[in-house]
């Protein structure tokens, strides 16, 4: 399916009440996208576990936290009058939150689990019998409005919720609604894919040194250059393809790059690779099912 487009959602939609449960690098990432792109903070409620993120969060984005440490009900009273709610802790934790929080939900709150990993049923199995939910694989620049978002909706979630997830995050990266069973894949892509891009960036950086160029210098050239070459591919109709042969002259020296990266399987290192991640991803759904 492509991305969607937010044209069928409520324009009241600004104004609906959200809780971030678990306000960490994620979901703080999801929860920045969606006051940047226009949602009011004071309709927000968010909750982390240790006073240092509280004051950051609270300053940083002028939402309402509640620190779990000190407040056993803080997931509790976020969630209370909440339309959509968040789920941001490590894997491990959201089947408890689930549990945690299952009675202080309304019926129709939808659910959101920005975790890898974890199923639909597996939340399903905490919550009150037909609870909305919804898995969502986010990543981080969507704090910056450059994320992407792979969605998947249980059988409970109405259209018209399913659309209201989708325009709050489309504010802020491109959003497609995938099967669940592609889930592990879109988390093996795009979901731990800003690390590849920064291990890209200090693989360069290192090369760059090992060229004679001071560690800074080459630290500098190899971060505009990713996060150039980025700019240039966020164009829905850029095409990375003809991209690279535009700046690979025939037997010139970008082509003799090119041919080490397929010589030495750069694309098999890829492919190897998010199976790896993929994979810990089916292994941890069974581990915690
Ligand atoms: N990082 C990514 O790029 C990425 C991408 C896609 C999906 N995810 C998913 O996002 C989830 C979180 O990962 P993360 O990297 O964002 O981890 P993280 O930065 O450690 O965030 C987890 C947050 O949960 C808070 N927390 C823990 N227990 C809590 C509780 N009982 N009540 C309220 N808050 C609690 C922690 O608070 P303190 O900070 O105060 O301890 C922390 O802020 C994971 O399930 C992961 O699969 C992450």
């Amino acid at each position: 399916m492509g991305p969607m487009t937010s044209e069928h959602s409520s324009p009241a939609s600004a104004e609906r009440k959200l809780a971030f449960l678990g306000t960490g690098s994620m979901n703080g990432a999801v929860l920045r996208g969606i006051v940047a792109s226009g949602h009011s903070p004071q309709a927000i409620n968010a909750t982390v576990r240790s006073d240092q993120r509280a004051e950051t969060l609270r300053t940083q984005t002028g939402v309402n936290v509640l620190i779990a440490s000190e407040n056993p009900e803080a997931n509790k009273l976020a969630v209370a009058g909440a339309d959509i709610v968040f789920l941001g802790v490590k894997p491990v934790g959201i089947q408890d939150l689930c549990l945690e929080i299952k009675d202080s939900l309304a019926p129709d709150t939808v659910v959101v689990s920005v975790a890898a990993a974890i199923t639909i049923e597996m939340m399903a199995g905490k919550l009150n019998p037909g609870q909305p939910i919804v898995r969502a694989m986010p990543n981080t620049p969507l704090m910056v409005g450059a994320g992407a978002v792979g969605l998947s909706a249980g059988t409970t979630v109405t259209e018209e919720a399913l659309a209201e997830v989708v325009e709050l995050l489309s504010g802020s990266g491109i959003v497609h609604v995938v099967p669940e069973s592609q889930q592990n894949a879109v988390s093996a892509i795009s979901g731990s894919g800003p690390a590849y891009a920064f291990y890209l960036v200090e693989a360069m950086a290192k090369a760059g040194t090992e060229l004679g160029l001071d560690p800074a210098l080459a630290m500098d050239l190899a971060r505009a250059t990713v996060s150039g070459a980025g700019k240039m591919l966020a164009d829905p109709q850029a095409d990375p393809v003809a991209m690279r042969k535009a700046v690979t002259s025939p037997n010139g020296t970008t082509e003799r790059a090119i041919a080490t990266f397929d010589a030495e399987g750069l694309p098999q290192i890829m492919k190897h690779a998010t199976a790896a991640a993929a994979a810990r991803a089916a292994q941890i759904s069974s581990e915690l099912a």
